[in-house]
């Protein structure tokens, strides 16, 4: 007993003595048994748009680059070489009235004798990420005028070295016919390139030359980086959005999405420029087009795959308001309209519809199940509701248990914002769309911002956040470090206890490639050959793969922990697997010991499983060379009552899951 004291004095002096250390005096009372709201199963999910290479160049595992010859330089990203190549031996021909949707392919004509062979070479999106030991599906589309000519394939390392090899003949026979041959590489090269030289003499028209590798996800031809789609399972997340963004806009109305463009034969989806192209004058992107190799049809298959809800966003007859502002006259949006019922058709109908049957004839028998949409991306005013109106009628008459989501604009406070969230609310919005993108201060302020939002009406889709450091850094990466996404991990346990207005949430944006991202902050940075999750990944893992079924009361002093030294937390029950799961946040730069009193539930004397993700230093981050400087590690807690001792480690996220008896 003496010695219990004794150990018990040393340690608190130790405690109180040690410079690095807080001990708070309240302790963090837990209302388990209590639920207040149930966590919806959509809360944490995730943002999709091709921006920063994110789909072609990106998840799209095509390796060629304007393989169909439709970039506004049709030429871009091919290169043609060899001995005596001159005027006319390749031509890009233009089928218009024949193929509108893919009138452009190339004509190859060799004659005569020549020492060397003529080579045309693709440079892949920033180079093309090639394994060894792995097999590489090539397939052309082509037409044989002349016979005999010979295609010898090609991966080529940085040196220009054979890494892969194969001989493609073309078959004899007219018209446009399809061929396919497989190879596979002796060497891994983060920037091949890929190489055809002809032999021989004769006239051939080629198009959609492409090169896929063979283990996409899910080894489906023409299919997705599997890693990459990885990462996006391993958040196990609600919901996709898909496909943005601005790009659902577009920088004008012809430059919009149009999902409709996007489904079918691979051949006939009508590229268009990526409109992140050109919108960042300091990040210029002129090989960034859209095949639309990943559609609409991918994209719900993508979400199936991973478990997640499909959340498509449509536009709402307007181009972005940020560029050129076209704006749809009310009197011809019946096609807008129209796409977006024909979309839930698709996804939903069975074969006696027009556009179920088109999902069935794609392979996908049964129904994706869509439940909700989204009309417009950051778009306002009263153009925007006009417009709004009419999709309602035209969808909630038809669906009326769809849900719909509305656009709060671009902002997330002020008048403007203001006036529509108003406004959405009157129309009896189903949720709410709001973005922010602010500096990591904002998000340790506002964690209590949906405290006093109406429980009543409409829900909450933090539909794209990310807090931004002020500085640019010259590697991009860096800006998503530990004190941005301890700032957002604070700012979800505000999303989290307020799930009962707050039901889905999205970081923003996905995807960046080193060498051709536009926009940073980004969740996933990748190369040709490599993923790497930011700190913020895994913020976002931990929330959502402990996101729990029920919300549970957590006060201090009777008042939620939302920044009170430094303290941020949350907790939530997990009614099927019995466990209380609390979150907490310790912005501080001193470990804090905290404790955990329980009510509501039995414990069950077993051990609790502590994550802990933490930054020594606010400003590290990940990098695709070192990229677990900033991850979850698990730890065991043996305290199996109800009384809970934690240390928080300095500037750290806590995820504790505390089993409980049924
Ligand atoms: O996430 C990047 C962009 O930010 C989105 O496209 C747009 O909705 C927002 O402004």
């Amino acid at each position: 007993m003496r010695l219990k004291k004794f150990a018990l004095a040393v340690a608190v002096i130790m405690a109180s003595n040690y410079p690095g250390y807080a001990q708070t005096a309240n302790p963090i009372l837990v209302k388990a048994g209590t639920a207040v709201a149930p966590v919806q199963s959509t809360m944490w999910g995730i943002f999709f748009e091709d921006i920063n290479l994110g789909a072609d160049g990106g998840i799209y595992a095509e390796l060629v680059k304007n393989r169909s010859f439709e970039f506004n330089d049709p030429l871009m990203g091919w290169n043609i070489s060899g001995d005596g190549v001159k005027e006319g031996n390749f031509l890009i021909l233009n089928r218009q009235s024949e193929n509108p949707n893919n009138p452009r392919y190339l004509r190859v004509t060799a004659t005569g004798e020549r020492k060397g062979l003529m080579q045309l070479s693709n440079e892949g999106f920033r180079g093309m990420g090639i394994k060894q030991g792995l097999r590489y599906d090539f397939s052309v589309k082509y037409q044989q005028l002349i016979p005999g000519m010979k295609l010898h394939l090609e991966l080529v390392n940085e040196k220009g070295e054979p890494i892969g090899a194969a001989a493609f003949e073309p078959l004899s026979g007219t018209g446009w016919q399809q061929g396919n041959i497989s190879f596979t590489a002796n060497a891994t090269v983060a920037k091949a390139k890929f190489n055809i030289r002809f032999e021989g003499s004769g006239q051939l028209d080629l198009d959609m030359i492409s090169l896929f590798p063979s283990d996409t996800w899910k080894g489906r031809k023409g299919g997705l980086r599997a890693d990459m789609v990885q990462m996006l399972a391993d958040l196990k997340p609600g919901f996709v959005r898909f496909p943005g963004g601005c790009i659902v806009e577009g920088r004008d109305l012809n430059n919009r999405y149009q999902w409709k463009k996007t489904i079918g034969p691979i051949d006939q989806r009508q590229q268009i420029v990526n409109r992140w192209n050109t919108e960042f004058s300091y990040r210029p992107a002129p090989d960034y087009f859209q095949t639309f190799g990943l559609g609409f049809f991918e994209y719900f298959q993508m979400a199936e795959d991973i478990g997640a809800e499909a959340l498509p966003i449509l536009n709402c007859g307007m181009a972005c308001q940020f560029n050129t502002a076209e704006l749809v006259p009310m009197a011809d949006m019946d096609p807008y309209v129209q796409d977006a019922l024909d979309l839930i058709e698709f996804a939903n109908g069975d074969a006696t519809t027009q556009w179920g049957k088109l999902r069935i004839e794609m392979g996908h028998p049964a129904p994706f199940n869509l439940k909700m949409m989204g009309v417009g991306n950051e778009n306002w005013g009263p153009q925007y509701l006009e417009r709004l109106q009419l999709f309602t009628k035209a969808i909630k008459s038809k669906y009326p248990a769809f849900n719909l989501i509305y656009s709060a604009g671009p902002f997330s406070d002020g008048e403007l914002f203001t006036q529509l969230d108003t406004a959405l609310r009157k129309m009896g919005a189903d949720y709410i769309d709001e973005h922010y993108y602010r500096k990591p201060d904002w998000f340790l302020k506002n964690a209590a911002r949906y405290d006093n939002y109406d429980r009543n009406g409409a829900k909450i889709f933090a539909g794209e956040y990310a807090a931004h450091i002020t500085e640019q850094k010259k590697d991009p990466i860096e800006r998503s470090n530990w004190l941005a996404a301890m700032s957002e991990a604070a700012f979800m346990t505000g999303l989290e206890r307020n799930a009962a207005v707050v039901q889905m949430a999205s970081y923003a944006p996905l995807f960046a490639h080193v060498d051709g991202w536009q926009w940073n902050p980004d969740l996933i940075w990748v190369d040709n050959l490599r993923v790497c999750g930011t700190p913020s990944y895994y913020v976002q893992q931990l929330f959502s793969t402990n996101k729990g079924t029920d919300v549970v009361l957590a006060t201090s002093n009777g008042q939620p922990l939302t920044g009170q030294d430094s303290l941020y937390v949350s907790a939530v029950v997990n009614s099927k697997t019995n466990e209380l799961i609390v979150k907490l946040v310790n912005t501080g730069p001193v470990v804090m010991e905290k404790d955990l009193v329980i009510e509501g539930i039995k414990r069950n004397g077993a051990s609790v499983q502590v994550f802990t993700l933490k930054g020594e230093k606010p400003d590290l981050s990940n990098s695709l060379d070192q990229p677990s400087v900033i991850v979850p590690v698990k730890s065991l807690l043996h305290a199996g009552g109800k009384k809970i001792r934690v240390n928080l480690s300095p500037y750290s996220l806590t995820v504790l899951n505390i089993p409980y008896k049924k």
